[in-house]
């Protein structure tokens, strides 16, 4: 069972550019090109924030005409480049079959999981903030999930990430979230974004991840805070459920995979017994490579 995640897709007006020089929207409409074409159907869509750049309402149209292409269904929660008003009047019918009334907080199934949306939008501000309403809200939905594994979606990393000039507007809020969040062993996975870069760690007991955006990425910054971008490729996310963990993975917008041809013979022997064991799960083309280095052999 396979969640996708988006991030930080920061589309601007029609034909406008995000800082002068990065297309957005072909960034989101090459993601949802890349979503439609993977061959496993994912569950649900995930769009964690920074949907626009401005949070304009124009913004928004542009985003929704783009995700119409989309073939999966899809919700989202806001960064702190959306704007609350505007993000809840467009993402109406994307905020999940239970949500918190004035938030972008939502609860809703995707297979055996149950994925839960956080709002950490500080309005006006660029750091995250999670309010006692918004934590009470999530402690419910937390005990009314039981025992079933459950992701988080939300936007700001609830940790420093190493990015400095990042980190330094983004401290001090998420003490009572890691505490709540500790409690509940079932919470496989954290997913975020707002970071622009793959970071994942350890955090309150389970592993938080952040995708690179589908917009812009953010250079490292290991000498110390100097805001920098980079050219490292767009990416969506992937979270698979294997019926015990959540997988994550990153997989680049663009891209083709290059068929590796298996010369060993004790693992070209476990390939062939696997695809004979799962003839029409496992692509055709692998069955033959095998079979033809079998023979070759
Ligand atoms: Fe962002
Ligand atoms: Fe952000």
């Amino acid at each position: 069972m396979l969640l996708v995640q988006i991030t930080d897709t920061h589309i601007v007006a029609p034909g406008a550019m995000v800082y002068d020089r990065y297309d957005s929207a072909a960034g989101l409409r090459a993601a949802v090109a890349r979503i439609n074409t993977l061959p496993v159907r994912p569950e649900l869509v995930l769009v964690t924030g920074d949907l626009t750049h401005h949070g304009q309402g124009a913004e928004y149209d542009h985003f929704l005409e783009i995700m119409s292409g989309l073939q999966v269904p899809w919700h989202a929660i806001p960064g702190n480049h959306d704007i609350r008003d505007p993000f809840l009047a467009a993402m109406a019918g994307h905020l999940g079959d239970t949500h918190l009334p004035g938030f972008g907080q939502f609860a809703v199934d995707a297979g055996p999981l149950r994925v839960i949306g956080l709002d950490t939008l500080h309005d006006g501000h660029h750091d995250g903030t999670f309010c006692a309403q918004r934590l009470a809200w999530l402690e419910t939905a937390l005990q009314e999930t039981g025992p079933r594994p459950v992701v988080l979606a939300m936007h700001h990393p609830p940790f420093a990430t190493g990015v400095r000039w990042m980190d330094v507007m983004n401290l001090d809020w998420a003490s009572p979230l890691e505490a709540l969040v500790a409690r509940f062993p079932n919470v496989h996975a954290v997913l975020c974004g707002h970071v622009h870069r793959p970071i994942s760690t350890r955090w309150a007991g389970t592993v938080a991840r952040i995708c690179p955006g589908t917009s812009y990425q953010v250079a490292l910054d290991l000498a110390g805070p100097d805001p920098h971008l980079c050219a490292d490729p767009a990416a969506i996310g992937l979270a698979s459920w294997d019926g015990q963990r959540v997988i994550t993975d990153v997989l680049p917008i663009d891209g083709d995979p290059i068929p590796l041809q298996l010369m060993q013979p004790e693992t070209m022997a476990k390939l062939a017994a696997y695809a004979d064991a799962h003839d029409g799960i496992i692509p055709k083309d692998v069955n033959n490579r095998v079979r033809r280095l079998s023979r070759d052999d």
